[in-house]
């Protein structure tokens, strides 16, 4: 920014107008960078905050903020679309700094996916395949999905390791394969009850970031999400303490600095998940590395979910 002495008139390298604002909002986007060099108007303020878009300056930006609904396996297709079509209606309330994902069943994906185009909600699925097509009886590859309509999917979920067989070594597989598609993984890793008990939490984290990126180019890992959901917090109603999230949150970005450098682990999201209700989320959003909400049962109802996107 130039201040004219003379005229005392502030000159600007760039201008962002309403169209940029109106362009921003069609892609989906709620979040405009702008420098000490713009000159937002005065109709782009106005549209932006009319429509919920973040203005941010370069170096005041923050992690995003991300809560996503897995869905895991319910709703029918009516009853998806009816609970999408009213979190689509409640996206305008919503806080403009925080993202809104919701991971249906395959089968609702393409339906939910019209209901919510042109909002800020996302779509995600919650699981994929590591080949793009072929003789896979069962399997769904991440080009399918965004062309269903999906811009997440998740990964490594606990239920698809104890149920199906789901290892670091195929983690990392699909998750090469997401990344090539253009879509954005959502990792998950997390240990079970025993291998907390017997102190092994941190080893076995370790164990599924290290397996499961391996490979990964920095370029790549600053595609990723990752979620740390402690098996025993999920579907039990017993959530972690802020204090044993934010441990093994610090210790996924220490991990994810050593591997990857500075820049990639400070923009790196690290959601929780394992019993959120709209009761907890407040007090384990406030801790440093926690970046946002994978939120099982509490997301398959309007109120409930809301209220966690509005903690
Ligand atoms: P709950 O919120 O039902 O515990 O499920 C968490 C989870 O597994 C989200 O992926």
């Amino acid at each position: 920014m130039k201040f004219d002495e003379k005229y005392g008139i502030k000159s600007f390298k760039k201008v962002l107008s309403v169209v940029d604002v109106l362009a921003t909002l069609r892609s989906g986007n709620r979040i405009i960078k702008i420098t000490d060099d713009t000159l937002v108007t005065s109709l782009a303020k106005e549209t932006a905050r009319k429509h919920n878009i973040t203005l941010i300056k370069k170096g005041e930006e923050m992690r995003r903020k991300i809560i996503a609904g897995n869905w895991k396996m319910h709703k029918t297709l009516k009853e998806a679309v009816d609970l999408a079509g009213n979190l689509k209606e409640r996206a305008s309330q919503f806080p403009s700094d925080r993202e809104v994902v919701i991971c249906p069943p395959f089968t609702a994906l393409s339906v939910v996916g019209e209901v919510i185009k042109g909002s800020p909600v996302k779509l995600g699925a919650q699981n994929t395949f590591w080949e793009e097509k072929g003789a896979y009886t069962g399997e769904v590859s991440p080009p399918m999905l965004k062309d269903a309509g999906c811009q997440y999917v998740i990964i490594g979920h606990s239920e698809r390791r104890q149920y199906f067989g789901e290892t670091n070594y195929s983690v990392n597989k699909k998750m090469k394969k997401v990344l090539e598609s253009g879509l954005t993984p959502i990792v998950c890793v997390g240990e079970k009850l025993q291998e907390r008990e017997d102190g092994k939490t941190l080893s076995i984290i370790e164990e599924q970031v290290r397996e499961g990126m391996e490979g990964l180019s920095t370029e790549e890992a600053s595609g990723l999400v990752v979620a740390y959901e402690p098996v025993w917090a999920i579907g039990t109603g017993k959530t972690a303490t802020p204090q044993q999230a934010e441990e093994v949150h610090d210790f996924i970005r220490k991990k994810i600095r050593e591997l990857y450098g500075e820049e990639v682990a400070n923009n790196l999201p690290i959601l929780y998940g394992g019993s959120i209700k709209p009761q907890n989320i407040a007090s384990l959003m406030e801790c440093a590395n926690i970046d946002g909400g994978l939120v099982g049962g509490a997301s398959l109802e309007l109120e409930s979910f809301s209220q966690i996107i509005n903690y």
